[in-house]
């Protein structure tokens, strides 16, 4: 099939290479200009593995352009894959997603179907239908099927999905949908199929990030009671698991959750009820839970230094929201870092991937700018923990895990390691001389 992709994001530009993979000619369209001609060279804008091999095993199939006036005239289907942001009262923002509407009503010369990926309020669908019947001749068959790939392992979430949702309103766009995805349906893929209509589809998305969040959230409160109750949080996750109807994932505690998607789709969810007259108590819960948790790690260093902690060394470890990938939306590590420095706290930070300039972030959300300066950056693990009188891990990274945590003693000016991400055991510093501190663990 003819398919166009609208946007090179996370989801866009992996969901346009995956269909090229399964033998679909793509085009891949964004209104960033240095983002297109690196893609055309094979400089790729996101950390994802095997997605460059995959662009280049595809190359025959995939083009990357700007000119969306050529790209939109008379494809088969067009997918809309752009961000839907947070607005500030925490609805989901569809500027993006109506530029693009907008984009192709005006560019489309032939009936077409229109699949949103893009995380849209309940309805979203209906209304982009209508918008279509008002501003185009042509007859548009607008279909809902929600992305649940997972940064860092985007590419085999999508080839190898849990399963693919599609809402339809109409037996063409089932059909032309059907047949789109029929590849990854079948050996080797074998993934599950479901059809629905458009509105049920759009909640699946929203239901489903909103109880993986809840899972999160939950765990974590069970793990501060752990604390408490001198239980060990490890243990009890790892008992809780078994039972095949709670399942053994995301029952991680650690900092909350961060990220692109769970932060704001609880909170769009919730605006949603509101709308609706209904109060989500448990996802409102839930969102109040994470607030706390990701502020957890200056409460313990406050606790630890008697509230004393203006004019500390303090190392951070990780400032992506999770490992394996190079995205710090939404990371708890930022915002403690901004909270640590209005605090006059001199902070060094290492990641092993995001290795750009913070400085502008952390300046837009500093009220005294200047503070900016007792910021540094380190690309390796044992300078940036040198004379700190404490470490904060806030990314569970493979090299932060595997740190010989015999240096903390040797290189640190006060050896107090608070680990966000449990990537050490306690066993692993006794008779070391270092205060170990954990979540969810005495
Ligand atoms: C998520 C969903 O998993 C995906 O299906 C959806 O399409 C987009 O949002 P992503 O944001 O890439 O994907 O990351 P995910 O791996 O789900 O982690 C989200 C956050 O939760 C991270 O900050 C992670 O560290 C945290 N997390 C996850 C935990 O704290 N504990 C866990 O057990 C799992």
């Amino acid at each position: 099939m003819k398919i166009v992709v609208a946007g090179t994001g996370y989801v866009g530009l992996v969901t346009g290479v995956c269909l090229s993979n399964i033998g679909h000619y793509v085009t891949c369209v964004d209104n960033n200009v240095e983002k297109i001609e690196n893609l055309k060279q094979g400089i790729l804008p996101i950390f994802e593995e095997g997605l460059s091999e995959l662009i280049e095993k595809n190359k025959t199939r995939l083009i990357f352009t700007t000119d969306y006036t050529t790209a939109y005239k008379n494809p088969d289907v067009i997918f809309i894959g752009v961000g839907t942001p947070e607005n500030q009262d925490g609805t989901a923002n569809l500027t993006y997603v109506y530029q693009v509407i907008e984009q192709i009503a005006t560019s489309l010369e032939k009936d077409c179907t229109i699949v949103i990926k893009s995380t849209v309020p309940i309805g979203t669908n209906d209304k982009i239908e209508q918008y279509f019947k008002e501003h185009s001749k042509y007859k548009i068959n607008v279909v809902s099927n929600p992305e649940f790939l997972s940064q860092g392992s985007a590419v085999k979430d999508t080839l190898y999905a849990s399963r693919i949702i599609v809402g339809t309103n109409n037996q063409t766009a089932t059909e032309i949908m059907e047949q789109l995805y029929e590849p990854l349906t079948k050996e080797p893929y074998n993934v599950p199929y479901l059809k629905m209509d458009r509105r049920s589809a759009e909640m699946v998305k929203y239901a489903s990030n909103n109880f993986l969040a809840l899972k999160i959230s939950f765990i974590n409160e069970i793990a501060n009671l752990c604390e408490k109750i001198d239980a060990d949080i490890e243990q009890v996750s790892k008992g809780m698991g078994y039972d095949k109807r709670i399942g053994n994932q995301f029952l991680k505690a650690g900092i909350g959750y961060g990220g692109s998607c769970f932060p704001k789709d609880t909170k769009a969810l919730y605006n949603i009820g509101k709308e609706n007259n209904i109060e989500l108590e448990i996802v409102k819960a839930c969102i109040s839970v994470n607030n706390n948790q990701r502020m957890l790690l200056i409460e313990k260093l406050k606790k630890i230094y008697n509230n004393n902690i203006k004019g500390l060394n303090i190392a951070v470890l990780g400032l992506t929201f999770k490992a394996n990938t190079d995205d710090i939306r939404e990371s708890a590590a930022i915002e403690n870092i901004v909270t640590l420095l209005q605090e006059e706290v001199t902070i060094k930070a290492y990641d092993p991937i995001y290795n750009k300039d913070l400085t502008k972030i952390l300046e837009s959300k500093l009220t005294n700018k200047e503070l900016v300066k007792k910021f540094s950056f380190y690309n390796n693990i044992d300078n940036a923990i040198k004379n700190t009188d404490a470490v904060l891990i806030f990314t569970d990274w493979y090299d932060i895990k595997k740190y010989t945590v015999e240096k903390y003693a040797l290189l640190m000016n006060n050896p107090i390691v608070i680990d966000g991400r449990n990537c050490y055991s306690a066993n692993q510093f006794k008779n070391k001389n270092i205060k170990y501190f954990s979540i969810g663990r005495n």
